[in-house]
């Protein structure tokens, strides 16, 4: 089955091509950041702008891409796929809004997907030496600006939310801190570089605090508070320590950026133990634009060994928003059975 994807949830407009799962055709990704940088983070209704102005040249270029030389290329896609959330309304809108158009156009069926879920299958993008793999049961967890959850697949296309933050996502938390430390928008890549020039040895001489969730701390669903994160403290430690001690010159941002990486590496890795030593997992997938980070990958890669499970993180390419996911997704049975999808609304809190 050949998909076409639409994402358009957050700050990338993006269209992609993918047959069976995991072989990519094509995949556009138009990122917004240049749009969005001199405000240090996502501005909704720029967002949405951008996203009209650009939707139909990127999945024209998608298409086209996919199918080089064909006369009719839209005749060899069998459904269109798109996300319909989480995440910005507007945003959300105008990709679901024109693959409902699409659809109809075309006359094939729509299927919804939902963005937590795609980043999950990103790992197994331009990867057919895993379709025969046993990977299930898997942990996943999805790691972006604007999401951080921990999710137990027992078989493809189940996904069950096991825990998540109470209040920043991982991402989010880089891009304060950078923010902060005047390191630019996204912050996530500036930290990870400064912190690289730090010697091993020294990249924990600043303590964060953990990100516990207090056991009592009201959760959706009854959701386990030691598999849930946040990462707010660690945010306000930061400016507490940074109005204490101003740093002086690189070599003390550096240090800042390595201390508050190792911080969140620490939350996320010690809730991927916990929730390893909690089931029968034989592959960790790990998705989102945070999985990037190379301390974060070595630290998970170290966890899922000493469980005995597979570690498996997407192509660069796919770790950020992009389409292939969508569509990759959507064309192995994963998109959200709907009856009526034309009927579908967005949701930008669309569960797990
Ligand atoms: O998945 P993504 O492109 O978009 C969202 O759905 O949010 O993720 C973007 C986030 C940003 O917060 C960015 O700072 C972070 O991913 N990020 C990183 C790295 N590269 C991107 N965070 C830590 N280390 C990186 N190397
Ligand atoms: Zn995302």
């Amino acid at each position: 089955m050949t998909v076409l994807g639409i994402e358009s949830s957050c700050d990338e407009t993006a269209a992609a091509v993918v047959r069976d799962g995991d072989v990519v055709l094509a995949s556009v990704v138009y990122s917004q950041v240049p749009l969005h940088q001199p405000y240090g983070g996502v501005v909704p209704e720029i967002a949405s702008r951008s996203h009209v102005e650009k939707v139909r040249g990127i999945v024209e270029q998608a298409v086209r891409d996919a199918f080089p030389g064909d006369p009719d290329p839209w005749a060899r896609i069998d459904a269109v796929a798109a996300t319909c959330g989480p995440g910005l309304a507007a945003a959300l809108l105008v990709g679901w809004t024109f693959a409902k158009g699409l659809a109809l156009a075309l006359g094939k069926p729509l299927l919804p997907v939902n963005h937590m879920h795609a980043h999950l299958w990103s790992v197994r993008l331009d990867r057919p030496d895993l379709r025969d793999a046993a990977l299930w049961p898997q942990l996943g967890l999805a790691v972006s600006g604007g999401h951080t959850c921990f999710v137990a697949s027992p078989e493809p296309n189940v996904f069950r939310l096991l825990g998540q933050t109470i209040d920043d996502a991982a991402g989010e938390a880089f891009d304060k801190a950078a923010k902060l430390l005047g390191l630019g928008y996204p912050g996530g890549p500036a930290i990870d570089r400064a912190a690289r020039t730090v010697p091993e040895a020294q990249r924990r001489a600043i303590a964060f605090p953990q990100g516990r969730v207090a056991p009592d701390h009201p959760l959706p669903d009854g959701l386990d508070p030691a598999l849930c994160v946040s990462f707010s403290g660690l945010k306000t430690a930061l400016l507490t320590y940074v109005r204490k001690h101003p740093p002086q010159n690189e070599a003390d941002v550096a240090q800042l950026c390595a201390s508050y990486q190792e911080a969140i590496v620490d939350v996320l890795a010690r809730r991927v133990d916990l929730a390893l030593g909690q089931g029968n997992y034989r592959s960790v997938a790990v998705g989102g634009g945070v999985s990037l980070n190379g301390r974060l990958r070595e630290a998970l890669e170290a966890v899922a060994a000493r469980h005995g499970a597979r570690f498996l993180t997407a192509k660069p390419c796919y770790c950020g928003d992009n389409a292939a996911m969508i569509a990759g997704l959507a064309s192995a049975g994963g998109a959200l059975p709907d009856d009526d999808p034309l009927a579908r609304d967005i949701d930008p809190s669309l569960p797990v």
